[in-house]
């Protein structure tokens, strides 16, 4: 289906305008990463200029979201023991269970310790990110820069073992550092990203994340496997609230 840019727009902020209805006075809110994310900060910036939230603190995802909420006039604190009782985020691929994939903004491992400690994880999307399985596209790996060739020659034999096996259960057909110029893109936490590239989706993510998170020099992958409770999916039919695995726990 076809999507115009605008009406994707229209999408992402619809999503986010419900998702921070979640969030309330007094409440520590983890700020997501990207072009989804960014109407959550714009709209809890706006609530608490106009009094309608008081005592709002947010802990960010990404710098590029620190600069944004300090903007926006949005207070910001260091993640603590208590976690966040509220975290809202875009993401790239949403399964029927609410597993993710995230991190093609390059904020991955930051977003998964924040959203880690949410009490509600709340992931926003327009209604494109909604996939059956996930590995319709690319996924992020953070992978440290120290020795990261030998790193990516053991990504590429987990990536093997996933390629050896029945087509139904996913297929990486292709590895790429993500580059920026001419160089390693760097992240957040100063380490680059590996993107696998998936021509089939995964059947089974929890076993490839398994084997992704078991090489030395893999710090994260953008997995994001039982980490949201609910999802708000904005489209051409309105607006949707979906339950993930994670909701009953
Ligand atoms: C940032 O690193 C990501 O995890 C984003 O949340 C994800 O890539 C979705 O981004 P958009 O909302 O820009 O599509």
């Amino acid at each position: 289906m076809l999507y115009a840019s605008m009406d994707l727009e229209h999408f992402k902020q619809q999503a986010a305008l419900e998702a921070v209805k979640h969030v309330q006075s007094g409440m520590t809110v983890g700020l997501g990463t990207g072009s989804t994310a960014k109407y959550a900060v714009l709209e809890i910036g706006r609530k608490l200029r106009e009094g309608e939230l008081t005592d709002v603190c947010g802990i960010p995802t990404s710098e590029a979201t620190r600069r944004l909420a300090l903007e926006q006039g949005v207070p910001l604190v260091d993640l603590g023991e208590g976690g966040v009782d509220v975290a809202i985020d875009g993401a790239d691929e949403i399964d029927p269970q609410l597993n993710l994939i995230k991190g093609l903004g390059g904020a991955l491992l930051r977003e998964k310790i924040v959203e880690n400690t949410a009490g509600l994880f709340v992931v926003i999307a327009d209604e494109t990110k909604l996939v059956n399985r996930l590995g319709r596209g690319r996924l992020p790996v953070e992978v440290i820069p120290f020795g990261y060739k030998s790193t990516l020659k053991y990504l590429q034999k987990v990536v093997d073992v996933l390629n050896e096996g029945p087509p139904s259960e996913g297929r990486v057909q292709s590895m790429d550092v993500r580059m920026e110029g001419d160089r390693p893109f760097l992240s957040d936490g100063g380490n680059y990203i590996v993107h696998l590239n998936f021509s089939v989706p995964l059947a089974s993510p929890w076993d490839f994340e398994v084997g992704l998170k078991g090489i030395p020099g893999v710090v994260e992958t953008g997995l994001f496997l039982r980490y949201a409770h609910l999802a708000v999916i904005a489209g051409r039919g309105g607006i949707t609230t979906l339950e993930g695995d994670r909701a009953g726990v």
